[in-house]
């Protein structure tokens, strides 16, 4: 995979680095965080050539950082997702997480808002209520974090009054857990009022990331439907295909006029 970042478009300086190891990685990442606190130097190409998808993590803290991806060759939909996100999510505001799942954009969202903020998560299994828990704990991150074991069509029933209109960035990761029940998968029953009840609490400006699995059984209908309702709403989108195979997932990024 190669990535092409940028920190400022009026570029001064290039990197080149291959990933490939354990090590090179960490040493990656540190001098790439170095150079980021920089970027008042104005200007900073990194072009990274990685072997694995395993430094996402890495990457995610980049972007969480002010790390803009400006070209990218297979760069997974979530990365995409949450470098979306970035373009508006800011410390102490207001974000949900519709599927908190393992726990991976809980803690992206909840890394930006910091301590003063607040993430609001949402998933109907139990098993993955405790892993982002867990992944929040372990990460410093819990106490800008709440976590409820309930159906996103229902956030209405959780979530503080006063943050109606206020919510900054809403992510909305669909399918099935990782490493769980295959069984237990989102449906555009509740898919599609939890967006529509999300897109009320969302204030203007702000964003909604949806990525839809299509890879599934019941995937394609749920994408299709969540095309649906976006063209009758007429809300703003941004599509991103992913590979444009039949089955691949695709990204919906939504902005609140
Ligand atoms: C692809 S995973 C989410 C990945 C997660 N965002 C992460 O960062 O790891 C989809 C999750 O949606 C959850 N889910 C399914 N139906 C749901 C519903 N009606 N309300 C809330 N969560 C639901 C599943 O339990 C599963 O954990």
């Amino acid at each position: 995979m190669i990535i092409l970042a940028a920190l400022d478009l009026d570029l001064l300086i290039v990197i080149q680095l291959s990933v490939n190891t354990l090590k090179s990685k960490n040493i990656l990442s540190s001098m790439a965080l170095a150079l980021v606190a920089q970027r008042q130097s104005k200007g900073l190409l990194i072009s990274l050539q990685i072997s694995s998808l395993e430094i996402s993590p890495f990457l995610q803290r980049l972007i969480s950082r002010g790390l803009r991806i400006v070209h990218h060759l297979e760069m997974r939909l979530v990365q995409k997702a949450h470098e979306f996100i970035t373009t508006v999510l800011k410390e102490s505001a207001s974000a949900i997480d519709m599927t908190c799942g393992n726990g991976m954009d809980s803690l992206f969202l909840a890394r930006i808002v910091g301590e003063r903020g607040n993430v609001y998560a949402f998933d109907i299994q139990e098993e993955a209520i405790s892993r982002t828990k867990e992944l929040l704990q372990e990460n410093n991150c819990a106490s800008q974090a709440n976590l409820f074991k309930a159906c996103h069509s229902q956030i209405e029933l959780y979530l503080p009054q006063e943050i109606k209109g206020h919510v900054n960035s809403i992510t909305m990761n669909l399918g099935y857990l990782p490493k769980g029940n295959h069984d237990i998968s989102t449906r555009s029953k509740t898919t599609i009022p939890a967006m529509l009840t999300a897109y009320d609490w969302m204030q203007s400006g702000g964003v909604m990331t949806v990525i839809a699995y299509r890879g599934h059984k019941g995937g394609k209908e749920e994408a299709e439907e969540v095309r649906k309702l976006i063209n009758e709403k007429k809300w703003k989108l941004s599509l991103d295909q992913g590979r444009k195979k039949a089955d691949s997932p695709l990204l919906y990024m939504i902005s609140k006029l």
